[in-house]
């Protein structure tokens, strides 16, 4: 009898080595090789258009209006609406919400009457049960689940029930039997996944995939699971914390720019419309390192804070830490402060942070944040009802920003009183009533309209 081949895989970047490995050395991961036997046949997967080639222009276009789940902000997020017969995976850490987000993603489309399919590897029926009446979900919805893990049986339920959305409570629990390897393994993820790839584009059906997160923050099985389907989500946010963010990683219809934002209460994720009201502190008052600003986050402007804390260092080796900004651009700014300015940095350490666990990507939050490193320095205090955005440049020279406009009457909205933006904004600013504009070339001239 032909002995079974095994391989050791990397289930984090599916390295394949011939022993077992501590470190991977392709991601240089620890302790993530695990033994699978390797599978010389792949399954047959029935072609989706055939194997003749056909001219573009005889492509018949489905039709692709998208399923609004009425759940605006997952809209949104997602492009606005499930575009039918693609695949969505949603990832986050244990207990973030994602079990809770999909139901009620479910119950919101089958109020629009949708047929829904809920496959729940990981829970009873009567845990869903509970769940749902917490959510406040009614008894007449028809959303039709299955408690089952074998691949096999999901898909020729799903073939019978032929519903218009399939959610799978998750990937990592559902296996194929013929596949040698336990569920959640590399290759099982990978197989199943494949499968309902193509189940989804020749019924088209939208799939919603929940997947696992590694100890390293990746969906658990991976990044190749990330290349099938069409959309990658994760679900965010501190535990400890209610409110959740939705974030693209990748969408294939549509940007990757756009979040959602949700508060966890008793009665499942409630959307909160006004993220900025959020995530900016009451009573900033008199508080040193503490900058609001107003960045870009997809189409709508989000104001948060950035705070700062510099204290002095003893050990030779000042400590920078970075949470929710660049920590290269932080380095950046620490340098400008110190070697243009003459601010002591080389002998404190800076901590710098976003508060509410916001990630701020565009180079706006440079100015904010000089001005915060350099208001903990001199411990006094910026105005609370000023806010600033800009771009800083390697000689101190503040740089204009995209949407200035649409910055200004943010902040306006939120009641702040001065703004200080780049001088190079200054040809596109309207006017706005109920907000002074301070409009700088310098970023010591923003230090200074702040009494640092
Ligand atoms: N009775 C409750 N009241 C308020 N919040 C609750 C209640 N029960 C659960 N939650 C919230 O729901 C979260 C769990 O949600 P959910 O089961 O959807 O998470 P999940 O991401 O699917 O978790 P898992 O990874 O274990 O499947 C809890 O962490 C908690 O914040
Ligand atoms: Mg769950």
């Amino acid at each position: 009898m032909k002995k079974a081949q095994i391989a050791y895989i990397c289930q984090n970047c599916e390295y394949r080595a011939p022993k077992w490995l501590g470190k991977c050395p392709q991601c240089e991961s620890y302790n993530t090789f695990t033994e699978e036997i390797i599978q010389s046949k792949r399954y047959e997967v029935k072609p989706i258009i055939g194997a003749k080639p056909v001219l573009f222009s005889d492509i018949e276009l489905k039709d692709e209006t998208r399923i609004k789940t009425g759940i605006e902000e997952y809209d949104r997020a997602i492009g606005g609406g499930l575009v039918p017969g693609s695949v969505h995976l949603l990832g986050g850490d244990p207990g973030i919400g994602k079990s809770t987000l999909t139901l009620q993603i479910a119950d919101q489309l089958s109020k629009n009457g949708h047929k829904i399919l809920y496959v729940s590897a990981e829970e009873s029926a009567a845990q869903l049960k509970i769940r749902s009446a917490r959510l406040g979900i009614s008894n007449k919805s028809s959303i039709y689940v299955i408690c089952e893990t074998q691949l096999d049986s999901i898909r020729s339920c799903v073939r019978d029930l032929e519903p218009d959305v399939v959610i799978i409570d998750s990937i990592q629990m559902i296996y194929k039997p013929e596949i040698p390897s336990a569920p959640g393994m590399i290759t099982q993820v990978r197989e199943c996944a494949t499968f309902m790839t193509h189940d989804a584009k020749e019924m088209n059906t939208t799939f919603i995939i929940i997947g696992h997160i590694t100890k390293e923050g990746t969906i658990a099985g991976p990044k190749t699971l990330e290349h099938l389907v069409d959309a990658v989500f994760y679900l965010e946010g501190d535990r400890y914390q209610s409110f959740r963010i939705l974030r693209a990683i990748k969408n294939r219809y549509g940007p990757t720019s756009e979040i959602a934002v949700f508060e966890m209460t008793l009665k499942g994720l409630e959307e909160v419309k006004n993220p900025s009201e959020l995530f900016l502190s009451e009573n900033r008052d008199g508080r040193t390192g503490s900058v609001v600003t107003a960045s870009l986050v997809g189409s709508r402007v989000l104001l948060s804070e950035i705070q700062s804390l510099t204290s002095p260092c003893h050990s030779g080796f000042p400590s920078r830490r970075v949470t929710g900004l660049d920590h290269q651009r932080i380095h950046q700014l620490i340098a400008v402060l110190d070697s243009k300015y003459g601010f002591p940095l080389s002998h404190n350490d800076v901590f710098v942070n976003v508060v509410g666990g916001i990630r701020i990507e565009e180079p706006s939050a440079d100015l904010p944040a000089a001005i915060a490193i350099a208001s903990s320095l001199k411990r006094k205090s910026v105005d609370a009802s000023t806010c600033t955005i800009g771009e800083v440049g390697l000689s101190g020279e503040v740089r204009p920003v995209n949407q200035i406009n649409l910055r200004i009457n943010e902040a306006k909205k939120l009641g702040f009183k001065k703004i200080i933006v780049p001088k190079g904004n200054s040809k596109e600013l309207s006017v706005i009533n109920d907000i002074k504009v301070l409009a700088v070339s310098q970023l010591i001239d923003a230090i200074d309209l702040c009494n640092l």
